[in-house]
């Protein structure tokens, strides 16, 4: 796996919808080894922010040594680079985490907003009976013609624009929707419902958590998750997102909404040095 820092060229950065961009970058080398599910570390040109943004992997053309992002404009980082045009230099590093392991049984690949980029690739490698179920906030389905080419696809929205009003599983239930597998990427409170519903279902669930990340090649412990397991080498219920995720089985991991992260963060448990979806990265 390619960790070095690599200076790359935009190709062309285009407008998807409001605050989402689409960026080709000429980035052969990480082109050539990127997987689904994987993301890229973004340097910002702004020296007074050190940490790199992490980005998923939204399509990688092999043939033509290029990657693709689409990403949301969540503040300064993603803001400076909407700001970038064709031609202009930026580094990377990459591609970084473990990716969606393909299995061939028919299958949900599961995006909720920001989290909907991930499924254009897997959607292109998967080869098997899939339906791809996106979760919007309104009627502007960003990518979501683009996944059509590769698997159904259903939708929901939260103002019922466009598709089932309501959630993702919402959409599921009112489509009569069936799968054996759920690959899935999406905002924490939508994983912590797909986990409930794989459960209750029987179906195998692999989520990939957008936890904040600082390093991104697993040495500073800044992403770190709780775990089921306790790992016997270092004798903690921890995981890193960045190495070691980001994607998981949704049995694997502890998912915590706000109340649950503050009454943690209050009652003191942070023994295990468990800081899932609590760290605040101060650059
Ligand atoms: C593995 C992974 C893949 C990702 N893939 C994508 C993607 O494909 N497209 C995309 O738009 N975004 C993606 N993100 C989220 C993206 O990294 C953050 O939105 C980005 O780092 C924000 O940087 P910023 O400088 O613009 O904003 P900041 O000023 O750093 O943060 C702005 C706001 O966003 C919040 N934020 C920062 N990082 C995250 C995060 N990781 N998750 C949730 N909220 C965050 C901050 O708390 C703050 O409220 C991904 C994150 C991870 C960990
Ligand atoms: S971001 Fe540094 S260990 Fe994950």
């Amino acid at each position: 796996m390619a960790q070095k820092r690599v200076n790359v060229t935009i190709h062309s950065q285009e407008k998807l919808a409001e605050g989402i961009y689409s960026m080709w970058l000429d980035a052969p080398e990480v082109a050539a080894e990127a997987k689904p599910g994987q993301f890229i570390a973004v340097y910002t040109n702004d020296q007074s922010k050190l940490l790199p943004r992490p980005i998923s992997i939204c399509e990688a053309d092999k043939e033509n040594g290029r990657l693709r992002i689409v990403y949301r404009i969540a503040g300064a980082g993603t803001l400076e680079f909407s700001q970038y045009h064709a031609g202009d230099k930026l580094d990377i590093m990459g591609p970084l985490g473990n990716g969606f392991t393909l299995q061939n049984k028919k299958a949900f690949l599961i995006g909720g907003g920001i989290g909907i980029p991930p499924m254009l690739e897997l959607a292109k490698h998967l080869d098997c009976e899939k339906t791809a179920v996106l979760g919007y906030r309104d009627a502007e389905t960003f990518l979501a013609d683009e996944i059509g080419k590769f698997a159904d696809v259903v939708i929901a929205s939260d103002d019922g624009s466009v598709g089932t009003k309501g959630n993702v599983i919402d959409a599921i239930k009112a489509n009569g929707l069936k799968a054996d597998i759920i690959y899935a990427c999406g905002p924490t409170p939508m994983l912590m419902g797909l986990k409930k519903y794989a459960a209750e279902n029987g179906i195998e669930c692999y989520i990939s958590l957008e936890e904040k990340m600082a390093c991104g090649i697993g040495a500073c412990l800044g992403c770190v998750c709780h775990t089921k397991e306790i790992d016997e080498h270092a004798n903690v219920r921890n995981t890193r997102i960045c190495k070691d995720g980001p994607v998981f089985n949704a049995e694997d991991v502890e998912l915590l909404n706000t109340d649950q992260q503050r009454e943690r963060i209050t009652s003191g448990h942070q023994t295990e040095g468990c800081k899932c979806h609590t760290i605040k990265i101060k650059e």
